[in-house]
């Protein structure tokens, strides 16, 4: 048996064609699939054999499982009526890019190891703070999730409180670090406390600050945590409002956040994670990026609604100097001729192996170009609020929040005088049998204590008829409930 060495130019090349078909052919019918597999848990695991094949098999043999055992276990996110989570699409020129950038295998450690890589994350990045309006005075950098993002901004933060205290002797048992605290409204994204959990900062190391009644941070709240954890010789160390909340996209009041903030030394931190990309309309520049100026960072995905496929995070800082400090461990072997003319990205973060991440970004940007990707989601936008005006008028649904972005959470509301609890089931129950139907997919939450429903529309292929059918799928599902 001859063993199975690399595929040869021609191999590859008849199995990349056939790949591109397949790719197109998943497209074109995507809407064909469930958004939802028809699985239960253990289908794929029950399917494998139990170890590796001993020889190498066919190309085609292989392909033939994907469409057997791959396919029939995914939860399919490029399918237009995917309306839960924040939905995020892989578009044409995302999936090149990453097609391309598997192939060339760059590993931008330092400038030396792929200048391309590193010299077109720097230029691309300069392109999209520019396109989402953000000033020159911050510094972006591609991460692979927001969560690492916003785990390198309270890193930053520490540095910057302390500098090189904690880089050198750690958290425990040094007697110089006083208890820190990081403030986050309650309607925070788990990942900020898991960032606490990393840092050595703890859970008990973070304050949730209550929300209004429209689910943003209450400044004078912020202010009252503050002063009361001083007095108890607790010191703030960082704050993180977020444009754009995970359950109800709810925007926290930057600008008063960041005069809170700012008199105090206390790092500001913008997780804007989702909704940051409509900073490209420009209709919604201002209400998204108000008070981004007075922050210390800012993270945006371009992996959650500006149709790159995951992963990539965009962190900004007007600190770099402060995570260069935080992170930069340079060993001998990593030195080049070059350190001091260039970046070296490895200084910048935790990571030292880099994936070209930038290449996708650029081709993303250049074939949509500002105007197209702003048209797309502008166009979410307008598609949400037609669905919030029909969730507004109808009797059996109450909305939840404001819309100021592209999802709606609502409930459906049968019976007013139900207990919470019953009202609440009967939503859950209504939801189950939503994405039972492999039609459609939602999400949930809870709002101040309410079974809340979310509808996302920020997949590249969801259009208006895909909302419209969505209606129905809800409307009939509740009927049929209500039976
Ligand atoms: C507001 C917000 N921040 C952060 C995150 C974490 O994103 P990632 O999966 O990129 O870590 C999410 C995820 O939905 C989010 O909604």
């Amino acid at each position: 048996m001859k063993h199975n060495r690399d595929m040869n130019s021609e191999e590859f090349r008849k199995h990349a064609y056939k790949f591109s078909d397949y790719i197109a052919d998943y497209f074109s019918k995507i809407d064909s699939f469930p958004v939802l597999p028809e699985i239960e848990p253990g289908w794929l695991k029950n399917r494998l054999p139990e170890s590796a094949p001993e020889e190498g098999e066919s190309f085609e043999e292989i392909l033939t499982q994907i469409d057997d055992l791959i396919i029939p276990a995914l939860t399919h996110w490029n399918h237009p009526k995917f309306m839960a989570y924040f939905n995020s699409t892989s578009s044409a020129p995302g999936i090149l890019g990453e097609f391309l950038s598997a192939a060339l295998n760059q590993n931008a450690m330092v400038w030396k190891t792929s200048p391309a890589a590193t010299e077109l994350e720097e230029k691309t990045l300069e392109w999209y703070r520019e396109m989402l309006g953000v000033t020159n005075e911050f510094t972006p950098f591609i991460y692979d999730t927001a969560s690492v993002s916003s785990m390198h901004a309270l890193a930053s933060a520490r540095e910057k409180k302390f500098p090189g205290v904690i880089r050198n002797e750690g958290l425990s048992g040094n007697g110089k670090i006083p208890k820190l605290r990081v403030y986050i409204s309650e309607e925070a994204h788990s990942s900020i406390e898991k960032s606490a959990i990393t840092l050595g900062l703890g859970l008990n190391g973070i304050r949730k600050i209550p929300t209004n009644e429209r689910f943003e941070m209450i400044p004078y709240e912020l202010e009252k945590a503050i002063a009361e954890d001083k007095m108890k010789g607790i010191e703030p160390l960082a704050v993180v409002a977020t444009v754009g909340t995970t359950s109800s996209t709810s925007i926290d009041p930057v600008k008063e956040i960041a005069a809170i903030c700012k008199p105090k030394n206390i790092w500001l931190h913008v997780d804007a994670a989702y909704g940051g990309t409509a900073a490209v309309v420009d209709e919604k520049n201002a209400v998204v990026t108000s008070g981004w100026e007075d922050a210390d960072s800012i993270v945006v995905n371009p992996h959650k609604w500006m149709f790159i496929p995951v992963d990539l995070s965009v962190f900004f800082t007007k600190e770099p100097e402060t995570l260069k400090r935080a992170f930069s461990l340079v060993p001998e072997y990593l030195k080049t001729a070059e350190d001091s003319k260039v970046t070296n990205y490895m200084d910048y973060g935790l990571q030292l192996g880099r994936r070209f991440r930038s290449l996708k970004l650029w081709l993303t940007i250049k074939y949509f170009g500002k105007k197209g990707i702003a048209e797309i989601v502008g166009e979410h936008i307008r598609i949400a609020n037609q669905f919030k005006d029909f969730i507004d008028k109808s009797d059996g649904f109450e909305r939840l929040a404001p819309v100021p972005f592209s999802v709606v959470s609502f409930r459906a509301l049968p019976n007013e005088k139900e207990s919470g609890e019953v009202i609440n089931r009967f939503n859950e129950k209504l939801m189950e049998n939503i994405n039972s139907t492999g039609k459609l997919f939602l999400s949930h939450t809870k709002l101040k204590g309410k079974y809340a429903i979310r509808l996302v529309i920020s997949g590249l292929h969801t259009k208006e008829k895909d909302m419209l059918e969505a209606w129905e799928i809800i409307n009939d599902e509740y009927q049929k409930l209500l039976k």
